[in-house]
C-alpha cells in the first residue's frame, strides 16, 4: 500500500503525542517510560530524582529496590514474552497458561513500579487540583490520608500494593489494596502508588512497615501526582463522550 504525504504526517503526528505523554509517565521532566515496546525490548527506567536525597528511605534501599525487584521485573517480562514469541498451537496449553500468567504479573510490576518510583523524590505536601479533588471524593483530605495510610499499613509483613486510582467506569477517585501484582481494579488509572512489598522497606525498617509507611508520604512528589490526575480527568472526559 503506497504511503501519501497525509499517511506520514498522521504517523508523526500520533508518534509526537505518544513522545508528549511519556515524557510525563514517570515523574514530569524525568526519563520517560516508552511506549509501544517490541516484546522482549523493555528497559528499566532510571529513578528520577537523587537517590541520596530522599527522607528516611536510604539510597541503599531504593536503589536495590530498583537495580534488583524493579530490574528483574523488566528483565523477566523480556524473557516471558521471549518465549511466548516462540509458543504456539502445539504448545502445551499448561506452558501456554503459565507463561501469560508470568506476562501479567510482570506487565503489573513493571507499571506499579514505575508509577511508585515516579511518585517519589517531593517533599511530601500535598496540593494543587488533585488534593482538592481527593478532599472532595473523601470527605476531606484528612480523612482520605487516614485510610490511605491504614490501607497501606494493614499490609505490613506480606505484600502488595497500596493504590489511590481514577476510576474511569464510575469517574471517581478511589483507594484500592492489592495482595499483589495482579489484584488490579479493571479500568483505572493509577494516581499515587504505595509498594508494600517487604522488599520495599525491609532493609530500613525490617518488620516495621507502618514506619515505612510514614517515611514514603514525606517524600510523595504531588506536582506528579497533579499531572497523573490532569491526564486522568482528561481521559475519563474523553471516555465518557
Ligand atoms: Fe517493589
Amino acid at each position: 500500500m503506497k504511503t501519501t504525504r497525509r499517511d506520514a504526517l498522521k504517523t508523526f503526528a500520533a508518534t509526537a503525542a505518544t513522545i508528549a505523554v511519556a515524557k510525563t509517565a514517570f515523574g514530569g521532566d524525568a526519563p520517560a517510560a516508552p511506549r509501544g515496546v517490541p516484546p522482549g525490548k523493555h528497559e528499566a527506567v532510571p529513578l528520577p530524582f537523587d537517590a541520596k536525597k530522599l527522607t528516611g528511605i536510604s539510597e541503599k534501599l531504593i536503589t536495590s529496590h530498583w537495580a534488583n525487584n524493579y530490574g528483574g521485573t523488566v528483565k523477566n517480562l523480556n524473557l516471558v514474552e521471549d518465549q511466548l514469541a516462540t509458543a504456539g498451537k502445539d504448545t502445551p496449553g499448561f506452558v501456554v497458561s503459565g507463561l501469560k500468567d508470568r506476562e501479567l504479573g510482570y506487565t503489573n510490576s513493571l507499571i506499579l513500579h514505575e508509577h511508585y518510583f515516579g511518585n517519589l523524590g517531593g517533599d511530601g505536601k500535598a496540593s494543587g487540583d488533585v488534593q482538592k479533588a481527593i478532599g472532595d471524593a473523601f470527605g476531606g483530605f484528612p480523612r482520605w490520608e487516614e485510610m490511605f495510610l491504614a490501607t497501606g499499613k494493614s499490609l505490613g509483613g506480606g505484600s502488595g500494593w497500596t493504590v489511590l486510582d481514577f476510576n474511569f467506569h464510575t469517574g471517581d477517585l478511589r483507594t484500592y489494596w492489592s495482595g499483589n501484582h495482579t489484584q488490579a481494579v479493571a479500568f483505572a488509572a493509577p494516581l499515587l502508588v504505595l509498594d508494600m512489598y517487604e522488599h520495599a522497606y525491609q532493609m530500613d525498617y525490617g518488620a516495621a512497615a507502618a514506619k515505612y509507611v510514614d517515611a514514603f508520604m514525606q517524600n510523595v512528589n504531588w506536582d506528579e501526582v497533579n499531572r497523573r490526575y490532569a491526564r486522568a480527568l482528561a481521559a475519563s472526559k474523553a471516555l465518557r463522550g
